[in-house]
């Protein structure tokens, strides 16, 4: 989908339809009174007898509206004006752009970009705009044998206030347009399947990157090279499978050559089976999404390039299926991870830990300013916060401070847990240094704990995305989250150094 913005009256747009806002207690947007005005008060009557509630994302099409030039003008409902905010933008952007698209129409103008309420600014009017629109357009057609009917619209057109400022406009454009392409190749690695989609796939994804990319630079470590580094618990998690493991390595160069990295660790279970301590069978498929932490690194690192992002950037992703077989690991084997600390593997189902151990240990060699390991972790996280918020834990105040900012800007929402070692007890092992388990209780938790272990040589976030990483029921899929927080953060640092 191609963005632009258009300044000048709504009501003087000619083309196919235009999208405006109605606030709940029949408020009209000021760019839907335009509108009101030049078609002689139609709009207003149809609201005032009731045919939009105004309640956000409700939709009133008006096919041929007297006295405007427009094919179409979509009303949709933005909610109470008061509890205006950016989910809002983003929830009826959303539905507007899909009605849109079911009408066949390839080009809109959306106003939602005018007003000031909610103290969304423009630049971020015209953000969550564009990254919603793209959002709602995305489509996974590729193991579909026909084309689909669906014809996704071509053209956004966002109103600019009058006075406005264009290089915000133009900047935030540019920003989400880069975003959108990562959340969207984020979504593509997801939802691929689990016989396609396998380590060697993301490895040959990685080297592709690096192709339309000159500033990333990719390194795949195989299972031998592993076993010389001493990484015997992701090691231990591929044994049960027939495709080999893959740690893969992206070096994104935009800063200078002393310039220390934010480094990305990303959990890469391209298929969890639970391995011996097998899963349950229902919903078992979800498990092809256990590569989202992964596939969140490449869709930030997707955006950084896109966006050429003067700052280093180094992405690992530990990539590996976790089966069930003869030479599987058991419940009960004890490894040694690559820091020398030696694990007890009470449950080969709790295997995202055993992958990131090694990985969070290897990271250590690029000396990174911060690091963020993204992981579908624990099913405990999804109680504890549900779909909505990934869980933050961290070592360092101010990675808390600036996560929760990007995510609070951004709407990709993340939690912070607590770390304290309180928790760290329940890993406690009679025969080797720790456990990978710590009990039912407080299981996001104990995972986090687990890691923290091998975290304490740097300024460290864990992003628990159990929760987020995908939708269940009749829009089951990849989100793409968190690329847009992961990009905004590493927006942000850009920003702050320059
Ligand atoms: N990939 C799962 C976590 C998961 C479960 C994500 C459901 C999304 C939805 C992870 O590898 C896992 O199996 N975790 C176990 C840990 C337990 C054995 C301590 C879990 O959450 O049950
Ligand atoms: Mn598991
Ligand atoms: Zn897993």
């Amino acid at each position: 989908m191609e963005f632009s913005v258009l300044a000048g009256q709504p009501e003087q747009y000619g083309g196919a339809c235009v999208i405006a806002g109605v606030f709940e207690d029949q408020k009209l947007t000021a760019a839907a009174a335009a509108l009101d005005k030049a078609s002689q008060g139609t709009i207003g009557k149809l609201i005032e007898s009731g045919a939009l509630s105004g309640k956000t994302g409700k939709l009133l099409p008006l096919f041929k509206p007297a006295g405007l030039d427009c094919g179409l003008v979509l009303l949709v409902g933005l909610g109470a004006r008061d509890k205006f905010d950016a989910l809002a933008l983003r929830k009826a952007t959303s539905a507007a752009v899909k009605a849109v698209a079911s009408h066949g129409i390839k080009e809109a103008l959306n106003t939602l970009t005018l007003g000031d309420e909610g103290g969304l600014d423009l630049y971020w009017r015209l953000r969550h705009g564009a990254e919603a629109a793209s959002d709602a357009s995305y489509s996974f057609r590729e193991c579909k044998s026909k084309n689909g009917d669906d014809k996704p619209l071509e053209t956004l057109k966002f109103s600019l206030p009058a006075g406005a400022d264009e290089g915000a406009a133009k900047e935030a454009l540019r920003h989400a347009k880069a975003i959108a392409s990562g959340v969207s190749f984020a979504k593509d690695l997801g939802n691929r399947p689990a016989n396609l989609c396998t380590p060697t796939h993301l490895a040959e994804q990685a080297q592709e990157l690096a192709k339309r990319h000159p500033k990333i630079k990719i390194t795949v470590v195989d299972e031998a090279e592993m076993e010389k580094l001493g990484m015997g618990a992701l090691l231990a998690v591929s044994r049960g499978s027939h495709q080999p493991a893959k740690l893969i390595v992206m070096e994104y160069q935009g800063g200078g050559n002393g310039d220390k990295p934010y480094a990305l660790v990303g959990k890469g279970v391209t298929f969890d089976a639970g391995g011996i301590s097998l899963k349950p069978p229902a919903s078992m498929d979800e498990m092809k999404w256990d590569m989202g932490g992964a596939a969140s690194v490449f869709g930030a690192l997707q955006t950084v390039a896109e966006l050429d992002l003067p700052v280093n950037v180094v992405g690992v992703t530990p990539c590996t299926e976790n089966l069930p077989g003869g030479n599987a690991v058991k419940p009960g084997d004890i490894v040694t991870t690559m820091s020398g600390q030696t694990v007890e593997i009470l449950n080969t189902d709790a295997e995202g830990r055993l992958c990131l151990c090694d990985a969070l240990c290897y990271t250590e060699r690029f000396e990174p300013q911060t690091v963020i390991d993204i992981a579908t972790l624990t099913g405990a996280c999804v109680i504890a916060l549900g779909s909505h918020a990934a869980g933050l834990f961290s070592n360092d105040e101010e990675m808390v401070a600036d996560l929760l900012k990007a995510s609070t800007e951004t709407t990709d929402r993340a939690w912070r847990m607590p770390l304290w070692d309180d928790y760290q007890e329940q890993l406690q092992s009679n025969f080797a240094d720790f456990a990978n388990v710590g009990g039912r209780e407080a299981g996001s938790i104990t995972a986090a704990c687990y890691l923290s272990r091998f975290t304490g040589n740097f300024r460290w976030a864990h992003l628990d995305i159990a929760g987020v990483a995908w939708k269940t029921g009749k829009e089951k899929g990849g989100t793409g989250r968190p690329v847009t927080l992961l990009s905004q953060y590493l927006i942000e640092r850009a920003n702050n150094q320059s």
